[in-house]
């Protein structure tokens, strides 16, 4: 072995014992053994006297650096056997909180959606967001030649099928082999083909209600969403109806709620004093016949409505593009 392998051989050592040091007593071991008078460096560096000049010049500097790096491991060491390294830690400062997820606004208001609904009987169906035209359009009563096609901007596919423009695409859906009575809720995501501003965006969520007995009527209707849009917005508004249009339902109503922003009008309400939150009817008897419900033995409403708009009238968001946009100074608000 030469000297330098014999060196190396020393140090290799000497830091796998030192490595293994857990007390005063395998400490004073280490010392003996490789750092004072009669250990291997001192040995080591003695036997260096025969050795060639070059030797001594090379291998007797690098022995001499062991030493130096040796001894100070060995100082550390011994301050940390003996405490006087421990930091004092004080217990009174206060402690960094690591940032805490929590729910999306969106889901916040559709979860009480879901919750709502469910306290009152209704069953939660999810249904597919990528739909069949059938579904989204001829099911429920929008033919191929009828203009309300054109009032909903549509995401095609090249396979012919569609993003569903409203979760009104899922009535026939659920309602297909299901014997009246029943309620169901669908929440879902939606997705129309338009420009962007603060109260459009291309995707967003909706939730639709069905409602199928033999005696059910408008009355019943206004009874639920007069329970559960108080609670939903948690706001003591009053509630109207008013006449409207949709092909799926006949009559068919929007449902407006006292404005909360102002006393004597605002640009949310739009001067008005009441803010629409979703549209409803009683199911066309089309949409009956197209699932093999009997119009004449059964009837039932619908209604549905945007997530996004209630959860920006709860939180009062002024801008829906906000709920996309990932920005923690907004999200952190909720
Ligand atoms: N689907 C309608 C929309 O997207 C809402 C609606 C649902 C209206 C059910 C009436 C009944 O605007």
């Amino acid at each position: 072995m030469s000297l330098s392998e014999e060196l190396y051989q020393i140090e290799n050592d000497a830091r796998r014992v030192l490595n293994g040091v857990s007390n005063k007593e395998t400490l004073e071991e280490f010392r003996l053994e490789f750092l004072s008078r009669q250990g291997a460096l001192s040995l080591f560096l003695r036997g260096l006297k025969d050795a060639s000049l070059e030797d001594k010049r090379t291998v007797g500097k690098r022995a001499n650096d062991l030493r130096a790096n040796l001894e100070n491991d060995f100082a550390t060491k011994e301050r940390e056997l003996s405490g006087k390294n421990k930091k004092k830690i004080d217990v009174t400062i206060p402690g960094s909180r690591p940032a805490q997820g929590h729910l999306h606004p969106l889901t916040i208001v559709r979860r009480d959606i879901e919750d709502l609904f469910m306290s009152m009987g209704f069953e939660i169906a999810d249904t597919p967001e990528v739909e069949e035209p059938k579904y989204n359009f001829d099911m429920v009563n929008i033919p191929l030649d009828h203009p309300a096609r054109d009032l909903m901007d549509t995401f095609w596919l090249n396979d012919g099928r569609l993003l569903r423009t409203h979760t009104s695409a899922g009535q026939a859906r659920v309602m297909t082999n299901r014997k009246p009575p029943f309620r169901i809720l669908i929440p879902g995501r939606v997705f129309r083909h338009e420009a962007t501003d603060a109260s459009h965006e291309t995707t967003f969520y909706q939730y639709e209600g069905l409602f199928v007995d033999d005696k059910v009527s408008l009355v019943e209707f206004k009874g639920i969403i007069s329970e559960i849009l108080p609670k939903l917005l948690k706001k003591d508004v009053k509630i109207r109806m008013r006449p409207s249009y949709f092909p799926f339902v006949e009559p068919g109503v929007e449902i407006d709620v006292s404005c909360f922003f102002c006393k004597t009008g605002c640009s949310v309400c739009k001067q008005s004093g009441w803010l629409e939150v979703m549209g409803a009817g009683m199911v066309h008897p089309n949409v009956l016949r197209n699932v093999n419900i009997d119009p004449k033995k059964y009837r039932g409403f619908a209604f549905g409505g945007s997530i996004d708009r209630l959860a920006m009238l709860r939180f009062g968001i002024k801008d829906i593009r906000l709920f996309w946009s990932g920005e923690p100074h907004f999200l952190k608000q909720f």
